[in-house]
């Protein structure tokens, strides 16, 4: 449909959200079985320590629990950095939630009520599950829309977008942020961020994102009555994540051939997997995209 093609006012260049949720929906199988069983099932980059390159030559068991824990510490960190438990959300809107690893993480550990919002259907009945699985079923609710139309006011104390942003207009997405969120309201963002221009189109054309600049985000977010409060560069720490991931896909290409048994993520894809995320540790190491924890609050003369 041609009104789907949306130019990114931003960026200047076409894109074409009817893309996210087929993109999703293809993928969700393949996330629940190399991410998975959950119940907290992440679809975002890991974080290591400063410094750690743990070996790869290990079993492909041992990395993925490794890829699964990564996943679970950059959202420790990112809580940390926001001093969530200072003061715990009661409600919060997880905006592009997956398959809701992160909206059973804030109702777990924190005890908020979340809302996840996603593009991709078939991921309701997934989070739905998961949660229940959880214990959380009551406090996690997942919903099918896109953010860009949410109509809601000064409904929640905080919202999330971990590594979905890259997905949406930035100008729309701030601006119905701040009404959705409560005087005092914060906004937690993890995502990576373009430096290096020539790396957009590859980037976009594999993840099927319109990634942006730290400038962009900030204007936008200023226009919306938005302040920065802290902005974290934690790109080294998290481009070790392709590495072990990158062993993974290959760990998992040859036990489909010595076993003669075939992975249910299809072979061209595990081989695209391992390709591309070589080329994209290197792209994170050369700071050519960098990822980063920003936090925003509703300014003042906007209560
Ligand atoms: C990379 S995944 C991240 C998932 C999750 N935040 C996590 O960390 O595991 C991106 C998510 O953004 C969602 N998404 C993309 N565009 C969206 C939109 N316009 N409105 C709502 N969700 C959207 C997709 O459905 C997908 O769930």
């Amino acid at each position: 449909m041609d009104n789907d093609l949306v130019i990114d006012s931003a960026a200047g260049r076409a894109f074409d959200e009817t893309q996210v949720p087929l993109y999703y929906s293809r993928k969700t199988a393949d996330i629940l079985y190399k991410y998975g069983p959950g119940p907290r099932v992440h679809f975002h980059m890991g974080m290591f320590g400063a410094g750690e390159t743990p070996n790869t030559t290990v079993s492909q068991r041992v990395i993925r629990r490794r890829i699964i824990d990564s996943q679970e510490a950059v959202l420790h960190h990112a809580a940390s950095l926001w001093r969530v438990a200072e003061q715990p959300p009661a409600t919060l809107l997880d905006i592009g939630c997956g398959l809701g690893g992160g909206a059973i993480y804030w109702a777990q550990e924190f005890g908020a009520s979340v809302t996840g919002i996603t593009v991709a259907g078939d991921h309701i009945r997934v989070i739905r599950d998961l949660a229940q699985q959880a214990g959380v079923a009551d406090k996690v609710t997942p919903v099918l829309g896109d953010i860009h139309d949410l109509k809601e006011e000064r409904r929640y104390d905080a919202a999330v977008a971990i590594e979905s942003s890259g997905y949406m207009d930035r100008e729309r997405l701030f601006s119905v942020v701040a009404k959705a969120l409560k005087p005092g309201g914060w906004f937690g963002i993890q995502e990576h961020f373009l430096c290096r221009p020539e790396w957009t189109e590859f980037i976009d054309g594999y993840y099927k994102t319109r990634l942006g600049t730290l400038t962009e985000y900030l204007d936008a977010a200023y226009a919306a009555g938005l302040e920065l409060e802290q902005d974290e560069n934690i790109t080294d720490r998290v481009a070790e994540f392709w590495v072990q991931s990158m062993a993974w896909s290959t760990a998992e290409l040859e036990k489909a051939e010595r076993t003669g048994k075939p992975s249910p993520i299809k072979r061209a894809r595990l081989t695209e997997s391992a390709l591309t995320h070589g080329k994209l540790f290197r792209v994170w190491r050369d700071h050519a995209v960098e990822t980063r924890h920003l936090i925003f609050r509703l300014r003042d003369d906007r209560i």
